[in-house]
Formats: structure tokens, C-alpha cells, sequence
């Protein structure tokens, strides 16, 4: 079965385990704790959720979101981990930018923006032989994706870093790997898949993505054999974020050569370098509770709060800029990239 064609079939089958969850907007600010740690402005902006001690800095040795947040942004009141991705902004023909906003996914609809969050232990309807999975450990963090690819084949090494052109908020295919070409009205979903296979050792690596892999052959849903390199199955975490593009879908507004007038904030017009960042956070052993209960969405181990709750924790920008009105450039002013080095785009 196709990933795309499940997760539409998997909203109405309890029978497999995984939890999804809202996130409410935590903050959005031109802070990089993984890749640019100390700077204040990181060269582009993110929009972020979790734990509200997300911070500048987040070393491992000093800084455990489980024990220094007191709030969540999350609807697992047990989650202080901190999720983030870039922003969007609309390019207008006369070249200013205009940020794209959010909005919360189906059941999640009162969120402050934000994001929504799997994870996911069992993808097949095995339900004899339920496939295990090892929680992250404090300290954990990755990255997927490179902001710099600029061809079809950079993203191709992440095999699931995807757009959905949503039609309404049931669409989930077809994915694609370019930003959409077409206006879509209900919005982008940008779909952000991380790899599920640990080296069992390493809870960082200095390009924040080697101590994990790809199954080598198949792919997670399929429970694909994980590398003997890299051999601890992991719940395989993803972020669906959607973009609110509503207010931009107007043909008069788009660019006159065809192209699609969404960029990232780091300056990507392809597509090609969808990236997302991930500091683990959960307290003590929930997590890997949760995952053990092979439960589908309302799991009893899992501790929830209200939205009400998830909307009220949010942290204050430490960037002082202006990021939501009109603006001659992007955040941080990178070099814009709107054609794929290969023509793919
Ligand atoms: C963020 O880091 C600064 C020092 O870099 C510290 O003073 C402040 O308390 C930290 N905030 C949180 C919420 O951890
Ligand atoms: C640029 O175009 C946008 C969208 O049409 C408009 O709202 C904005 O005021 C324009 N800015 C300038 C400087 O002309
Ligand atoms: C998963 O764990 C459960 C309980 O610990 C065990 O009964 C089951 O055999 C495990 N499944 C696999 C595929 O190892």
C-alpha cells in the first residue's frame, strides 16, 4: 500500500499504533539551538512548538526540555520535546514577501497555528506480531533534509520529505517533492518524515543526521530491515505542517512566468530543501510507554491537556523584528533560489 493512500485510510483504522497530535504555535523567531547555537539572529527564520524552554543554546549537558519547560504547547501534557521547521512567504510580483500563516489540521482546528505530530510504531495490519520500537533518550536530537539541495535529486536522498496540495482538508495525495504549481485551496501541507533507524550510541552527530538511517530495503510502514550500522528501530516521528495560503491564491497575484510565488525563509523557491529539526523532550519514560501500549490516537497512557492549555504557553520572540508584515526581503536577507539547478523545477 502507498503511504499516502494509509494515511487517509488510517484516520478510520484503530487498529494500528501510532499517536497524532496538535501543537500549537510556540513562537516564530529567527533561532537555530541545533545548527546556529549562541546566535541571535540564526540566519533564517523558523516557526517552532513544544516545550517553552526553547531556547538559544539547548547543549545536551545543561539543557533537558523535559526538566527546565513548564508548559507545552502540545496536547501531550507529558511532551516538552521542541519541533520546527522554516516559514513560507508569498512572493509578490512586485517582489515584496508577505508571511504565510498556519492553521491546525482536521480535529485540531482551534490550534494557534502550529503543527501536527506523529509517531508512529506499526504501519502494517500485523496486529498477531506488533513491530516494537525503541523511544529517543534525553539528549536526543536530529535534523532532516539540507536547506541547500536545489535538484530533484538532493531531496531524493530523504525519501520522504514531501508537499500536498491540499484541495480540502481531507486531500493526502499525490505527494510531491516540489512546492505545488498550482494554487491549492485549503492550503500546503508540508509533510516532514525523519529517518527511524538509531546507531544505538550517538544521541547527536555533527551533522545532526548520521546517527540515524533509512531501513534498507522497503521503508518503515513496510518494517523494513534497519542497516547493521545503524540497527535500534525508532517510531518513526513526523510533522505535518500547513500552510494557509488563502489570502494568495488570486492568479492576478501570481508571478507571470508560471511559476509558483512561494519561498521559503531560507531564500528556497524549489522546494527542494524542506528541512525540520527535532530536540527530544518527553518526560522520564512516557514516550516509550505510549509506544509499548501499541495504541491508535487515544492512548491511556498518554496524559493530554485541554487547547485551551496548548494556546496559552507560548514564549516571547528573542529576535526583535518585524516578521508578519509586507517586507522588501526575506528575514535575514538569503540569496533567493527559485530554479532547480537540474531544470526539474
Ligand atoms: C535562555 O538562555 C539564557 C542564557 O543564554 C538564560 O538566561 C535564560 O534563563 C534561558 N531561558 C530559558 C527559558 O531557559
Ligand atoms: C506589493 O504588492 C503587494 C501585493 O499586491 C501589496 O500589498 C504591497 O503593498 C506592494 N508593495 C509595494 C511596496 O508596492
Ligand atoms: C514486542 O514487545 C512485546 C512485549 O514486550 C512482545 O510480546 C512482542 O513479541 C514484541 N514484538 C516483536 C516483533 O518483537
Amino acid at each position: 500500500m502507498q503511504w499516502s493512500s494509509f494515511v487517509a485510510f488510517a484516520l478510520f483504522a484503530p487498529s494500528h499504533a501510532l499517536i497524532r497530535f496538535g501543537c500549537s504555535q510556540l513562537v516564530v523567531d529567527r533561532l537555530d539551538p541545533l545548527v546556529n547555537p549562541g546566535e541571535a539572529p540564526s540566519p533564517h527564520l523558523h516557526q517552532i512548538i513544544g516545550g517553552n524552554s526553547f531556547n538559544i543554546s539547548m547543549f545536551p549537558e545543561n539543557h533537558d526540555p523535559a526538566k527546565l519547560s513548564t508548559c507545552t504547547t502540545c496536547q501531550p501534557a507529558d511532551d516538552f520535546s521542541n519541533y520546527w521547521t522554516a516559514t513560507l512567504f508569498f512572493r509578490a510580483r512586485n517582489g515584496t514577501f508577505k508571511r504565510v500563516p498556519q492553521k491546525g489540521n482536521t480535529f485540531f482546528e482551534g490550534s494557534n497555528g502550529g503543527m501536527t505530530v506523529y509517531y508512529m510504531n506499526n504501519q502494517l495490519a500485523d496486529t498477531a506480531q506488533p513491530a516494537n520500537v525503541t523511544a529517543f533518550k534525553p539528549g536526543f536530537r536530529m535534523i532532516v533534509g539540507n536547506p541547500m539541495s536545489s535538484k530533484k535529486a538532493d531531496v531524493d536522498r530523504y525519501p520522504q520529505l514531501t508537499y500536498t496540495c491540499l484541495q480540502n482538508m481531507g486531500t493526502r495525495y499525490p505527494e510531491t517533492k516540489n512546492l505545488p504549481k498550482k494554487a491549492c485551496p485549503s492550503g500546503i501541507m508540508v509533510n516532514v518524515r525523519f529517518p527511524t533507524c538509531w546507531d544505538g550510541v550517538n544521541l547527536d552527530s555533527p551533522d545532526h543526521n548520521s546517527h540515524m538511517a533509512y531501513p534498507i530495503s522497503g521503508n518503515f510502514e513496510s518494517q523494513g530491515p534497519c542497516p547493521a550500522t545503524h540497527p535500534v528501530r525508532m517510531p518513526q516521528l513526523m510533522y505535518e505542517v500547513i500552510f494557509e495560503t488563502k489570502a494568495f491564491n488570486n492568479p492576478d497575484d501570481w508571478p507571470t512566468d508560471g511559476t509558483q510565488p512561494f519561498v521559503w525563509s531560507f531564500g528556497d523557491g524549489t522546494g527542494y530543501g524542506n528541512h525540520g529539526d527535532y530536540i527530544f523532550g518527553w518526560k522520564d519514560d512516557s514516550l516509550q510507554k505510549i509506544m509499548d501500549e501499541h495504541c491508535f490516537v487515544n492512548c491511556k497512557t498518554m496524559r493530554t491537556q485541554t487547547m485551551d492549555q496548548m494556546n496559552a504557553c507560548a514564549v516571547s520572540r528573542k529576535v526583535n523584528e518585524n516578521v508578519d508584515d509586507w517586507r522588501p526581503e526575506l528575514p535575514g536577507g538569503p540569496q533567493l533560489r527559485l530554479k532547480a539547478t537540474d531544470g526539474t523545477v
